[in-house]
């Protein structure tokens, strides 16, 4: 590729070399900089007029990472590590001036200056362990034996940026920029140069990092911590080892080991797959039909319609961006219950020291609750969520279609409702959006956003934007039974429920999902999500396992009695009771005792998963395979280091996925078991 120094700016002002990377949006480190920086350090360095230089980055951010459409690709050199040494070799002194966010590669650069100096509202960062990766540029080398070990190993096993204050006193920057950075960089640099006539360099710190008894006690204490936050994923473990190191390597021989380290993790199934949902996070954002004329609506009101649990949470996501909301309720009781729910959740949130006084007091205040429904006609938006049923959600758009202003979003959060049906019950369809939050709303990150037959482009644009300013990971999909991620839930539910109906402990069939990654099993999640969703006692189904237990007053966590007993603290053991109930309504039911091992029991639960994917893509529920992948690992709790289940399914290759589900057939004739006839074609999509 032809070297292209454009990405470049180089002057010399008052014998300061000032090289400034010109790369927007975010100055990642691609070939091109890479290049460039090289070029103009050698320029720098050899210059007999240049006595110093500085590193410097143009727009909203210093280097913000590796350019992640070089990813999966050899890297052209020079490599991130060659420019490192030779800025590590240089032998003038080179200042690092940081604003935005230095992270990943940038910050590994700013190690290898001898100096640094940050605006005040900088941040720092090596995000490399999300990927499923270490820093592979000498960061886990050069960090401890510049901050020490204990802030290093959580910088590295979070992958959370620290701000500029805390960086300033752990002395990862040696000085806070004031209001002009690039002059205190430049008087920084020159009194330096006055100064001093040797240069810090990390680098010259060859020995290990002293090892005693309390850096052994941090060690410990990080690696119980990960085991638990991070269970399943090998990246924080690299990170620690390779932090590790500085503490038992001479720096060459640290930064060999880290390379080793790295290239193990980028050769793994799970980098692969952290990068995998990555990539797809970020498809997801792209609507196909998008005309680039369309500019999304400006939503600063919004009304809630509903303040029960999930009204409650959503108009907490708007608080919490600053959006003014108002929580429309029934009655007067129903409104002090809600409003007291939310106040109790931002003092709770207080109380752990996440929120000061003063941003609840900021968020309480962009909360207005009502009971006049006329509210809803200055509202840009107006989200429904009133009770899971039909006729009063038509009811409440026949309203709210008559009231709200022209051009106003009309949105329904139903979970299974047929919202093409509910569109038209507005008069308005070309309004009309399914925005469906999970439990608890202001927590979960993901956000189905439901296209109904006429909902018009401009709706959807402005849904996917504004997900963004509420700080969600919105996946748009089409309107089907449960949409994707209850739909391909409920196949895995009843698959579990047909396995305990053969005599499988559940308890086995919940620890082999965990242990496969989910945080818990099918039976842990139904008792949690509550047994009795859906069931009425008169209309209760003779043919449903899960009305058996209602049947009883078994309705799961909520009662303290489902598929297991709970104790008071919702601790859960086995239960005799539930055990007997499967028994018994397996036999009346006439269905065999069979026993499976381990994999086969696995194959039984997620096999159904993938197959579904592979449906409600067929069906065009979704644009790319990648969305539903995004849906699981994000609100499904499908563990992100095996990237969701198509990617897993075609990880595990669709001939061998679609031979299981064949042979499986032949036992179970219902639709979970039915495949696509263009299923190996669609699992394989990339
Ligand atoms: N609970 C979940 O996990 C979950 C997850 C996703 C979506 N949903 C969907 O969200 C919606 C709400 O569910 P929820 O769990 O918050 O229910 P909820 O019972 O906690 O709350 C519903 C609220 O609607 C209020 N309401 C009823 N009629 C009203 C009217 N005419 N005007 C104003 N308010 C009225 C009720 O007083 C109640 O506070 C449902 O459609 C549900 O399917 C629920």
């Amino acid at each position: 590729m032809e070297k292209d120094f454009s990405v470049i700016d180089y002057e010399v002002q008052d014998n300061i070399a000032v090289i400034v990377v010109k790369n927007p949006p975010v100055n990642a480190l691609s070939f091109s900089v890479r290049a460039g920086l090289l070029h103009f350090l050698m320029k720098a360095e050899k210059s007999k007029e240049v006595c110093g230089i500085i590193i410097a980055c143009e727009g909203r951010t210093f280097i913000a990472g590796a350019d992640i459409s070089e990813f999966g690709r050899k890297p052209q050199e020079p490599d991130l590590p060659e420019l490192l040494d030779y800025l590590d070799r240089t032998k003038k002194p080179v200042l690092a001036e940081m604003h935005g966010t230095a992270l990943g590669g940038g910050l590994e650069l700013a190690l290898c200056c001898n100096y640094r100096i940050a605006s005040k509202n900088a941040r720092f960062g090596l995000p490399e362990v999300n990927l499923g990766l270490i820093p592979g540029a000498g960061g886990t080398q050069r960090l401890p034996r510049l901050i020490g070990i204990e802030k290093s190993l959580a910088m590295v096993t979070s992958g959370s940026p620290v701000g500029s204050t805390d960086a300033y006193k752990c002395g990862l920057v040696d000085q806070l920029s004031g209001e002009n950075l690039r002059c205190d960089s430049l008087n920084f640099i020159k009194d330096i140069i006055e100064t001093e006539s040797v240069h810090p360099s990390i680098s010259l710190k060859t020995k290990p990092i002293v090892n005693d008894e309390e850096t052994q006690t941090i060690l410990k204490t990080y690696r119980s911590q990960v085991r638990k936050r991070k269970r399943g994923f090998i990246a924080p473990e690299y990170n620690i080892r390779s932090i590790q190191a500085s503490l038992e390597l001479e720096f060459r021989d640290g930064l060999k080991f880290e390379r080793k380290l790295f290239d193990e993790l980028m050769e793994g199934e799970q980098s692969k797959a952290q990068q995998y949902l990555f990539f797809a996070e970020r498809q997801a954002n792209k609507i196909p039909d998008l005309d680039s004329k369309i500019k999304p609506v400006d939503i600063q009101k919004v009304v809630v319609i509903g303040g029960g649990l999930m009204g409650g949470g959503i108009a907490m996501c708007m608080a919490n961006a600053g959006i003014s909301v108002t929580i429309i309720e029934s009655s007067k009781k129903f409104l002090d219950r809600c409003w007291k729910n939310i106040t109790a959740n931002y003092q709770n949130t207080q109380k752990k020291g996440r929120l000061s006084q003063e941003q609840v007091k900021n968020r309480l205040c962009l909360i207005d609750v009502s009971l006049e429904f006329e509210k809803v006609s200055d509202a840009d938006l107006v989200i429904e969520a009133v009770f899971e049923n039909m006729q009063l959600k038509k009811d409440i758009f026949r309203r709210v279609g008559k009231l709200a202003k022209k051009n106003a979003i009309l949105a329904s959060n139903t979970s299974a409702l047929d919202l093409n049906t509910l569109s038209e019950s507005s008069g308005r369809p070309q309004d009309v959006i399914g925005l469906h939050f999970f439990s608890p709303a202001n927590v979960m990150r993901l956000l189905e956003v439901v296209r109904a037959q006429k909902t018009s482009v401009s709706v959807i644009y402005t849904c996917m934007k504004l997900a963004k300013i509420i700080k969600k990971i919105p996946v748009l999909v089409g309107v089907c039974p449960g949409f994707v991620g209850n739909r391909i839930l409920f196949a895995r539910q009843e698959q579990a429920m047909r396995l305990a109906m053969q005599g499988i402990d559940i308890e086995r069939i919940d620890r082999l999902i965990y242990e496969f990654g989910f945080p818990m099993g099918p039976f842990q999640t139904a008792d949690l999500i509550g047994l009795d969703l859906g069931w009425e006692k008169a209309f209760t189904n003779e043919n449903l396992l899960v009305d058996k237990f209602c049947e009883v007053g078994r309705f799961g966590q909520k009662n303290l009695s489902g598929f297991y007993d709970y104790d008071a603290s919702r601790k859960a053991t086995k239960s005799e009771l539930s055990e007997k109930l499967i028994e018994d309504f397996a036999e009346s039911k006439g269905i065999p005792k069979r026993d499976y091992t381990d994999d086969e029991i696995l194959d039984q639960c997620l096999l159904p998963m993938i197959n579904e994917g592979v449906k409600i893509r067929e069906e065009n529920v979704v644009t790319r395979n990648s969305d539903i992948d995004v849906v699981y690992a994000h609100g499904f709790g499908w563990p992100a280091y095996r990237g969701g289940p198509m990617h897993f399914g075609r990880t595990l290759g669709s001939d061998k996925v679609l031979k299981k589900i064949n042979y499986y057939s032949q036992f179970f004739k219902d639709r979970f078991w039915q495949t696509s006839h263009d299923f190996r074609n669609i699992l394989d999509e990339k």
